[in-house]
């Protein structure tokens, strides 16, 4: 029989692509879902239990029908700028959600959790490449929620032993190579997504945050990781604290940045067309500079990102794109 995995969030975009790296390696993921991002269209691999983080009774009736091996938990909101509007929103769900997970985990002796963490938590950069021991200083609620989770995950392995794996993800971008899934939220807020729903005229214009940051172009600077690459990681994470029975924290990018303008500029190559870009205000909580550092997970993990460059990424989401929208 096949083990399960518990995949909180696993309609979601990364979640979907994680379900599909576990099925391949022989694992049933269960996905638990309450469909508010998402659609069950890309439940593909498992069966779907539509349920909400915060109703423990359920959490704790599915936990222990299937007796996961392990949890990997992806739900919680993830927009920095609501955040700020919605604080209440971002720990209920986020802190206070994830310490209902946790609860219900240790009810049914489920005792591994791979974590969706943020590069989110680092704040402004007083280095880049980002390191794993660069100082944690959340500059958003939303940053904030997951350096919270952090520190309770640091305590939970103390006093009740539960092993974690915390994977800080830069940004998250392209699309399952088989065009069987990809970013496909409810409310699209991503830059990626966003500029090629732009360029294939499903959007007049695409709103750009801020043209004076300290780079070289005056966009900011972002590390765009391969979400494939990111559910490899999980996969070798998950292997990894059921051998070692221990935690590890680690960021998952590409180790290299673009400005927003590279992207566009690869979008808009990629299409053979021109996006109508609206330059806006900066966003508060939006560092100019973010990229990873990712030799920790190399050396633990033996990870490399390898369908990170961007011509893949984007090739894969245009693809993924013009699939969707037929
Ligand atoms: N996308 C990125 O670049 C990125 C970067 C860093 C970290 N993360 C983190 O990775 C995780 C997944 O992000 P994503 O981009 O796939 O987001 P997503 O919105 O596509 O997926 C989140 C999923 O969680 C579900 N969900 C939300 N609240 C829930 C609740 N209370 N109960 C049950 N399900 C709930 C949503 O319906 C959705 O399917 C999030 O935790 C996010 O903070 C994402």
């Amino acid at each position: 029989m096949k083990k399960a995995v518990f995949v909180t969030g696993g309609a979601g975009y990364i979640g979907s692509h994680n379900c599909k790296e576990l099925f391949k390696n022989g694992f049933l993921p269960i996905t638990f879902d309450n469909l508010s991002e998402s659609t069950k269209e890309s439940v593909k691999w498992g069966p779907l239990i539509e349920g909400d983080i915060n109703d423990s009774d359920k959490l704790n009736f599915y936990l222990n029908k299937y007796k996961p091996i392990a949890l990997m938990h992806f739900a919680a909101n993830a927009l920095v700028g609501e955040s700020f509007i919605a604080p209440n929103k971002y720990y209920k769900n986020n802190v206070a959600g994830t310490i209902n997970v946790l609860d219900a985990m240790l009810n049914n002796n489920v005792k591994n959790l791979i974590f969706s963490s943020s590069c989110a938590t680092y704040g402004n950069p007083i280095f880049t490449p980002i390191t794993e021991n660069h100082p944690q200083n959340p500059i958003s609620i939303y940053g904030q929620t997951k350096f919270f989770v952090e520190q309770i995950l640091k305590d939970y392995k103390r006093a009740y032993n539960l092993n974690y794996a915390s994977l800080r993800y830069f940004n998250a971008a392209g699309a399952d190579l088989d065009s069987e899934i990809g970013e496909n939220r409810k409310i699209e807020t991503h830059l990626i997504p966003l500029a090629i729903e732009t360029a294939l005229k499903f959007n007049d214009k695409l709103d750009v945050y801020g043209k004076n940051f300290n780079t070289k172009d005056g966009s900011a600077i972002r590390d765009y990781v391969h979400v494939s690459d990111i559910a490899i990681a999980h996969k070798k994470a998950l292997e990894s604290i059921l051998e070692n029975n221990d935690c590890i924290s680690l960021n998952l990018g590409s180790s290299k940045g673009f400005s927003v303008l590279e992207v566009l500029k690869e979008i808009e190559n990629e299409l053979n067309t021109k996006i109508n870009i609206n330059f806006t205000d900066k966003r508060e909580g939006d560092p100019p500079i973010l990229f990873a550092d990712c030799m920790l997970a190399k050396k633990v993990l033996d990870w490399e990102p390898k369908l990170s460059d961007l011509k893949t990424i984007i090739k894969s989401a245009v693809r993924w794109h013009k699939i969707k929208k037929r």
